[in-house]
């Protein structure tokens, strides 16, 4: 059964309600984890907000942006305890990157989205991993732009694509010491990073109209494989990108848009 009682978990990502990271907080509470965050200062107030309502208990919550070595250090320095499980669900690009042609995409702008967004899942690993005595697992959130071309997505896909690379190349050196380190593909869901898309809400009208199970994803949908990865159900299971995307990744092209829309007249709206 899936029990994650007396591990611990170290969770990146939360800026609000609607974060992917809030929901796998939760979940893994639920299951039995202790919970810690790491946040951007920017969204403190927010933090201690959720903190104050108390929807569940955090251990350790402390200030931490992957920009700065020194605030990843005393997070890990500050942090009480081992580590069981940690969650990366970081992304940033500069937003004007989702509106431009790749090709004039600067260097700045690579490199500031690819460092945040794939790089960092090494330091804040580096820092976890001696904490890992009891083996652990290392997970991180993915999109399928990394692995094929979606509309708006530009610099984030490539963002993608390195951080599913770093997943499998640091699962291979770190499994003899029985860390696993894994992805997950969520489809699209509303939270602030994804607002930053153009053509966000078209985009989830087109998954609900075609997935398979004819339906979005929700944050609770990634929040449950998360816990299913930090459990030891998942203990042969490394160097993967899961998708949670209601199986829209299997499509290529599925249906005929104009034979669609004759069966299912909603689609031409
Ligand atoms: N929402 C979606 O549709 C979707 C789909 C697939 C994958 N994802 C991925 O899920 C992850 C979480 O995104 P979300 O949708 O929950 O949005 P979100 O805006 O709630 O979370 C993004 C997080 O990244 C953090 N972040 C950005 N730059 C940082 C930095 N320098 N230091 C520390 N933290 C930093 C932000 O503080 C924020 O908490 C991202 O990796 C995103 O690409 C989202």
């Amino acid at each position: 059964m899936l029990d994650l009682h007396g591990k611990r978990a170290v969770v990146f990502g939360v800026a609000s309600e609607e974060s992917i990271a809030w929901a796998v907080a939760k979940t893994l509470h639920a299951a039995g984890a202790t919970i810690s965050l790491g946040y951007q200062q920017r969204f403190k107030s927010r933090i201690l907000q959720l903190q104050r309502q108390g929807e569940i208990p955090i251990e350790f919550c402390e200030r931490c942006d992957v920009a700065s070595p020194q605030e990843m250090e005393s997070f890990f320095a500050g942090l009480p305890g081992p580590v069981d499980t940690l969650v990366h669900s970081i992304a940033y690009a500069p937003p004007e990157t989702f509106a431009k042609s790749v090709s004039e995409i600067s260097e700045l702008e690579f490199i500031t989205a690819l460092t945040t967004s794939a790089y960092s899942l090494l330091p804040l690993s580096r820092l976890a991993i001696p904490r890992m005595a009891r083996g652990g697992s290392i997970m991180t959130m993915s999109y399928l732009g990394g692995q094929r071309v979606v509309a708006n997505y530009k610099l984030m896909g490539i963002a993608k694509a390195a951080l599913e690379a770093v997943v499998r190349e640091l699962a291979a050196e770190v499994g003899p010491a029985e860390v696993r380190v894994n992805a997950i593909s969520a489809g699209p869901v509303k939270t602030l990073a994804a607002s930053q898309i153009p053509g966000f809400s078209d985009m989830l009208r087109v998954y609900e109209a075609v997935t398979p199970m004819r339906r979005c994803i929700t944050q609770t949908d990634v929040a449950n494989l998360a816990a299913f990865l930090a459990s030891d159900l998942s203990r042969n299971i490394t160097a993967q990108t899961l998708f949670v995307d209601a199986g829209y990744s299997a499509l290529a092209m599925a249906e005929l848009p104009l034979t669609a829309q004759a069966q299912r007249p909603e689609l031409a709206a």
